[in-house]
């Protein structure tokens, strides 16, 4: 099912709500965070593989919806991705919420576990979202160092096709990175959500160490 958002404009597309969508009673959210080629995609892959969550991506959301046809936000996404800044959060909120109701009702429940990728990139995002969408229960996060998630990225550049995985995209992300995503982790560590993982071994050893640390936190 596309997560399609009707044509209207960003600030209009999320009205403002009394309560969450969903309650964390039913739905747990997990936020994934680090920066780009830190490996978020691939540890999550493992972890649906693993654990059976559910994987919502808001970079391929946001492409999907570029790729739309009729998008109104199609030329807006592609502009924003380019330039490796972020896309107005009514946007991308938007998108996730859609896709959250779309991935429960095909499974005919209410309940269900989440981990979505790449978000809450600015703080503006966190908040909306835990307001009007789902509170997050923990904070994945992917540290890895500048020079291994720029090697890594220009390998993926050779094939992804993304517009975005370039020299010069790629300093332009790690920038908005430092600037504008790193504020969100630190906030949540300064609420005992983080789990901070070190992303620079092997995708199997990352995810010996992930699995089990989020196994614990979510028990505990
Ligand atoms: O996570 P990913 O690397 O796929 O994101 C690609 C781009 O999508 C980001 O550099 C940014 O331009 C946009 N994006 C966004 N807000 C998010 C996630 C991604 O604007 N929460
Ligand atoms: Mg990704």
């Amino acid at each position: 099912m596309s997560p399609a958002i009707e044509n209207q404009a960003p600030a209009a597309a999320l009205p403002a709500r009394d309560a969450p969508v969903f309650s964390p009673a039913d739905v747990t959210v997990v936020f994934v965070l680090g920066g780009p080629g830190a490996g978020k995609g691939t540890q999550c892959a493992r972890l649906v593989a693993e654990q059976g969550f559910h994987h919502l991506s808001a970079g391929d959301l946001l492409r999907e919806e570029q790729d739309r046809p009729g998008s109104q936000f199609g030329q807006l996404i592609k502009d924003y991705i380019k330039d490796g800044l972020i896309v107005p959060m009514e946007v991308t909120i938007k998108l996730l919420e859609n896709a959250m109701t779309a991935a429960l009702k095909e499974k005919g429940t209410t309940k269900g576990r989440f981990l979505i990728d790449g978000f809450p990139r600015k703080m503006d995002q966190a908040h909306k979202f835990e307001e009007a969408v789902c509170p997050a229960k923990v904070v994945l996060f992917f540290d890895c160092p500048e020079k291994v998630m720029e090697e890594r990225l220009l390998e993926r550049g050779k094939t992804s096709g993304r517009t975005d995985d370039n020299a010069e995209s790629i300093r332009k992300r790690f920038r908005t990175f430092i600037e504008t995503s790193m504020p969100v982790v630190n906030f949540y560590e300064g609420q005992g959500k983080v789990i901070k993982v070190d992303a620079t071994p092997s995708p199997a050893d990352v995810s010996v160490t992930t699995s089990k640390l989020l196994t614990e936190k979510l028990s505990s």
